[in-house]
């Protein structure tokens, strides 16, 4: 099966009302989209992506006003979040109802609810007659993709359709946001930081992103995100940051000069590093280089959920390399 990247909604609905399965635009990253209710075409999405199916999949909805239909109980903070940041790239973790089948929250008693912020996708899904379940529209383990061709290269071949809606503009997945017992925790640091949520809720918030290879425990698995080249955090103050007879290629951030590499932001915009970190990942990985060495950000707003998929590249390297 050739895989076709088009512009029709009407055909990507067509898809996905017969169960199979569509490449669709978020802000965030892309996602490979199917009907969330029909377990086959949930079964088919963990298989297109060799993902392993104890790992989760968020829901995808085209009002946050459908939540309800979906869930038991709507924290009141979850709506707070959601008046202020839905449609976007956040995610919240509720009390599933049953309709929504145990495959697509690996048999947990919450399900992960997002509203994208894409004009083709919502208007996708305010013509469909079920939420989709999608995860990042990559092959598993690999680097998240911000453009229709990064969809193709990994999937060509196992989906019928790539619903093309350009560069992702957040360019990081969405951050997920947990409710128990009236407090508020991050599961994943994503498009929308720990402070903007702290601001809008007027308390403090916890992170939890503790990362694991623990199959039961959702969210976070630590080998993630990686290039087929192994991949270095550095310091660019220490004075030799490569290896002796190996050759690199450099991702850096901010104003200092680099010969060789990308820049994820010269002015040090985290926004701007957000958005071009899987495109420069994938350059990176195609430049027949060694090692990719990447500088660590700033540890705030955006610079943590750039570090954490950093981290995780570079921690798959040394998983493969035992
Ligand atoms: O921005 C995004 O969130 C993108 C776009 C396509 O919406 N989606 C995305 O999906 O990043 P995925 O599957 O690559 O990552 C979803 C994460 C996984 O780490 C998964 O374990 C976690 O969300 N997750 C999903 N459902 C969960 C649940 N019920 N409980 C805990 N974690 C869950
Ligand atoms: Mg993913």
């Amino acid at each position: 099966m050739e895989t076709i990247i088009g512009h029709s909604i009407e055909k990507a609905r067509e898809y996905l009302e017969n169960g199979e399965l569509v490449a669709i635009p978020t802000e965030t990253v892309y996602g490979l989209a199917g009907n969330a209710l029909n377990e086959d075409a949930v079964l088919a999405i963990f298989k297109a992506k060799n993902r392993p199916e104890f790992n989760p999949l968020i829901i995808h909805l085209p009002f946050w006003q459908d939540v309800k239909k979906y869930v038991e109980r709507v924290p009141s903070e979850a709506t707070e979040l959601a008046m202020f940041f839905s449609p976007g790239p956040i995610t919240y973790l509720l009390r599933k109802k049953a309709i929504i089948p145990d495959l697509v929250t690996a048999g947990s008693k919450k399900v992960a609810v997002r509203i994208p912020a894409h004009t083709l996708t919502l208007q996708l899904l305010r013509n469909l007659h079920f939420p989709i379940a999608a995860p990042s529209a990559n092959l598993f383990g690999y680097v998240s993709p911000t453009t229709a061709a990064h969809v193709y290269a990994g999937l060509n071949g196992r989906i019928p359709y790539i619903l093309d809606g350009g560069e992702c503009t957040i360019g990081l997945e969405s951050t997920i946001v947990d409710f128990e017992d009236g407090e508020v925790i991050i599961r994943r640091n994503g498009g929308i930081s720990k402070e903007a949520i702290e601001e809008v809720l007027k308390k403090p918030v916890r992170l939890e992103t503790e990362v694991t290879n623990h199959p039961v425990a959702p969210g976070q698995l630590k080998s993630h995100y990686a290039t087929h080249t192994p991949l270095r955090m550095v310091d660019l103050d220490d004075e030799k940051i490569g290896e002796a007879n190996k050759s690199f290629i450099l991702i850096g951030f901010g104003s200092a000069e680099y010969s060789e590499g990308y820049n994820l932001s010269p002015e040090g915009d985290l926004e701007e590093a957000a958005k071009n970190l899987f495109s420069m990942l994938r350059k990176a990985d195609e430049a027949g280089v060694d090692e990719i060495l990447a500088e660590w950000l700033p540890d705030e707003g955006l610079g943590r959920a750039i570090n954490d998929r950093l981290e995780r590249a570079q921690h798959s390297q040394k998983l493969s390399s035992f």
